[in-house]
């Protein structure tokens, strides 16, 4: 009866699995914080792909962590067409070809050895605009590695518009955008700064949204279709599903979940300790985040929920 009158269903098609390739390693490198995780190499990143579409994902987001000394001011190797993010989009296109939507994070912080998301100002600030010249540069060199879809995440205003222009430049109209639209400045992302090895030093409260806040949410959705998304994204999900459920409401365009590396954390560490169900809760965390209205929902947990819902 219950499974008759459910008024939310979990599919595998829902899902999408964000995967990190790590340049120099011959062994995957697993991520303590995130168990179960790992820093791929380009050949089990092909793996993981091939089991995503096995299972029925439908998509892979995908983030590069380079060599730590190829790291620098303007995160140079995000735009190289030989750096790791571009060569392990090209691997898995070449792997999975159309079988899965790929994805790439579109940011500097992973190739900046500060660990900001843009470039800096001779103050140390974040300077918006040199950073969207960096966005769109990267947005072409991803293209053309093979990404379906850019996620450009380093909430720079006026990004979204930016990195359109600069793939129809190109004659790029056919690669989407997933716009990072509510973005919050989160103490959730800590697992992530691990699995991407990132220098930050302090916070990106100067350009994420402040958790106390919808209204500035809803400003940068108005924004982001305005510049050109074909897709809007709320992050982390778990802490605000309240924001999710008002972007679904108020938009036409498909509206995606990111569950972050610290929701993904907090319920493998209580399942290790004995103190929760862990399938159960991995179930009712997605199945929540899709109540609240998010269609696609990009979580760590992909491969393994998509085979469980089968
Ligand atoms: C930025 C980016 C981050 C995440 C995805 N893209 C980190 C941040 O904004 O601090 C976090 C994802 C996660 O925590 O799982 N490139």
């Amino acid at each position: 009866m219950r499974r008759m009158v459910a008024e939310t269903r979990l599919h595998p098609a829902d899902l999408i699995l964000p995967a990190f390739v790590r340049e120099s390693i011959s062994e995957p490198v697993a991520i303590s914080a995130m168990p179960g995780v790992y820093q791929h190499t380009l050949d089990s990143l092909r793996k993981a792909a091939v089991e995503a579409v096995e299972a029925g994902v439908s998509g892979i987001m995908l983030f590069g962590v380079p060599d730590e000394a190829k790291k620098d001011a303007a995160g140079t190797v995000g735009t190289d067409p030989d750096g790791i993010l571009q060569v392990a989009l090209r691997a898995v296109r070449e792997e999975v070809g159309d079988d899965l939507v790929v994805m790439s994070d579109l940011c500097l912080d992973e190739f900046t050895d500060h660990g900001h998301c843009g470039v800096l100002d001779a103050d140390g600030r974040v300077d918006n605009d040199a950073t969207l010249e960096r966005y769109a540069e990267m947005a072409q060199v991803q293209a053309d590695a093979g990404a379906h879809v850019v996620g450009p995440s380093g909430m720079m205003d006026g990004q979204i518009g930016v990195v359109r222009d600069a793939l129809d430049g190109i004659g790029r109209e056919d690669v989407s955008i997933l716009a990072y639209t509510a973005k919050y400045s989160s103490a959730f992302y800590g697992p992530f700064r691990e699995a991407v090895g990132s220098s930050l030093k302090g916070d990106r409260k100067t350009y994420q949204q402040d958790p106390a806040n919808t209204r500035e949410s809803m400003r940068e959705l108005a924004l982001d279709l305005e510049e050109g998304a074909d897709m809007v994204m709320v992050k982390p999900a778990g802490p605000y599903l309240d924001i999710l459920a008002k972007v679904a409401e108020s938009v036409d365009v498909p509206v995606a979940a990111y569950q972050i590396s610290g929701e993904y954390a907090m319920i493998e560490a209580a399942a290790e300790k004995g103190w929760i169900e862990r399938d159960r809760a991995i179930m009712e965390s997605l199945t929540g985040i899709k109540r609240a209205g998010a269609q696609m929902i990009l979580t760590y947990w992909a491969t393994e929920a998509a085979r469980a819902l089968r």
